[in-house]
């Protein structure tokens, strides 16, 4: 038998990003992805259009903000994956932790995909592989889309392969860690994907029509202020795109050396998130208002979000544009390198939390979690029946992964263990903007609050009538079963013991420096 402290010398070193500068670029890389491109630009026009720059920024600054840094508070100050810093933050705050782990787990699974996709899309682009029938091409000849929703394994080539290559890209990037991995897939791909995108909305102004567009996307309806619809919207996508709830920015947090400003950090990385959503909407509407030109119809006409817009309407667009192939490279590859930067990070929070749990190092931990990952997404999404399923499980988990889960973690930690004031001053500690009683009272109070009307919202919509109009047994295992087994699944990773070799036992660099801090701060 190992004696436990020859196991627990062998325990490996917590890796951090070698400067505040690569954490930024990866808190950035990762909160801008799929949600800035695709979905940002629709969710603004459908709701306001210039008007939901209102009910966003105060959704930015009333709850996206102060729940960032609620995340790095609680992943710096106890270093450690969700887990582990919940559970260092108060035993019982463990399962929150696993919580946010599940929730990863779900969406890397699918988030592959739509990057699988982006990744065939931008080679098709070449050859306008889709003719003159983008939507018939996209679900018919590239997906195979079965009839209706059900459990598939007839496997789709063209989808297959690419997924297996960006697993495989994928996985390498995991492998070689925080370092040499994560921070070096950002200092590339994310220069990149600016210089890709702003290319592409350079090119997309220029087009004829790109004005109404750009007006189709800006002028205000006021009325909409008044629809609280329209302000749920507005926080809904806010934790989504911001990266902010599901475990990713308390994990990288926890990858920061010890003296940091966190919330000059924060500020940068989420006015650069907002900066590059509102970029997309300019870029998109500007292309969408030269589809609507060319169709000889409205900008309302052809307006479209995720799915619809990337695979669809944008083929379309490409195919119709001078320079069209150029313009399909530059969209989909920047879906592409968005995507990656993006899945990194939120497969991060499932290997930082396995490496916790188990002591196990970088090179197991990121291979066995991500094979696993993979093998999942492999197994059931590269299938005729695939799109229904990543269809479900990416509403399931947003409403009820996401959203709930950010609920009850903000309930549990400002209202029963109130935790607020110990996380309030570990931020000014070492912060240049200082919290003030506001934060805890956004945190407290205006967080909690948007978040149960969005629950609810989402309940009884979800409740009323059967999503998508799917059968109810698919709904019920993909949807509501997946998300019933997130909770379920929390609780039973929560009981699992702690490996003598875990760094919730012993983990020197820790106790070192909480007792450096006992020091500076005396009682
Ligand atoms: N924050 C990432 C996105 O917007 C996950 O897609």
């Amino acid at each position: 038998m190992t004696r436990p402290s020859a196991a627990r010398s062998a325990a490996p070193k917590r890796e951090t990003f070698s400067s505040r500068r690569l954490f930024i670029l990866s808190a950035i890389g990762s909160a801008v992805g799929l949600g800035n491109i695709w979905r940002f630009p629709y969710i603004a026009y459908d709701n306001g259009g210039g008007a939901f720059l209102i009910p966003y920024l105060a959704a930015l600054l009333t709850a996206g903000i102060p729940l960032l840094f609620l995340d790095y508070a609680v992943g710096h100050k106890f270093r450690g994956s969700a887990p582990l810093a919940y559970r260092r933050l108060h035993r019982a705050a463990e399962p929150l932790g696993w919580w946010q782990v599940l929730v990863c787990f779900v969406i890397a699974a699918y988030y592959a995909v739509i990057i699988a996709w982006s990744l065939m899309y931008t080679v098709f682009s070449f050859t306008e592989a889709w003719g003159d029938d983008a939507e018939g091409f996209f679900f018919g000849s590239f997906l195979s889309v079965a009839e209706a929703p059900g459990l598939g394994f007839s496997y789709v080539p063209s989808v297959f392969f690419p997924l297996l290559m960006i697993w495989a890209a994928v996985i390498a990037i995991m492998v070689a860690g925080i370092r040499k991995g994560i921070s070096r897939a950002n200092a590339v791909l994310l220069p990149l994907l600016v210089v890709m995108f702003v290319l592409l909305v350079l090119q997309s102004l220029f087009l004829p029509g790109a004005a109404e567009g750009l007006n189709a996307f800006f002028t205000p309806d006021w009325a909409a202020l008044a629809d609280p619809a329209v302000w749920a919207a507005a926080y809904g996508h806010i934790f989504f795109s911001l990266s902010v709830g599901y475990g990713i920015m308390v994990t990288y947090a926890s990858y920061l050396k010890r003296r940091t400003d966190l919330t000059g950090s924060g500020m940068v990385v989420a006015f650069s998130n907002s900066g590059f959503e509102i970029l997309a909407g300019i870029g998109v509407f500007a292309a969408l208002g030269f589809m609507a030109q060319a169709a000889n119809a409205e900008v309302d006409e052809v307006v479209t979000q995720g799915i619809g817009l990337a695979f669809v309407a944008f083929p379309t667009i490409v195919s119709q544009a001078p320079l069209g192939a150029f313009m399909g490279v530059l969209f989909f590859g920047s879906l592409v390198f968005a995507g990656i930067t993006s899945l990194i990070s939120v497969l991060e929070v499932i290997v930082a939390a396995v490496q916790d749990k188990l002591g196990w190092g970088r090179v197991q931990a990121s291979l066995v979690v991500s094979v696993l990952v993979a093998a999942v997404s492999l197994g059931l999404f590269p299938t005729a029946t695939g799109l229904y399923l990543l269809d479900t499980s990416d509403a399931f988990v947003n409403s009820f992964g996401i959203t709930l889960g950010a609920l009850v973690t903000v309930v549990v930690l400002a209202w029963f263990l109130r935790k607020l004031p110990l996380l309030s001053a570990h931020l000014n500690g070492i912060s240049t903007i200082k919290m003030r009683r506001i934060w805890m009272v956004l945190v407290a109070g205006v967080v909690p609050l948007a978040l149960i009307y969005m629950v609810s919202n989402e309940f009884i919509s979800k409740i009323s009538t059967t999503y998508e109009g799917y059968p109810a047994w698919f709904v019920g295992i993909f949807g509501w079963g997946m998300a019933g087994a997130l909770v379920v699944l929390a609780l039973v990773l929560t009981s699992i013991p702690w490996s003598s070799r875990s760094k919730a036992h012993h983990d020197p660099e820790y106790d070192a420096m909480v007792a450096a801090e006992a020091k500076e701060t005396p009682a």
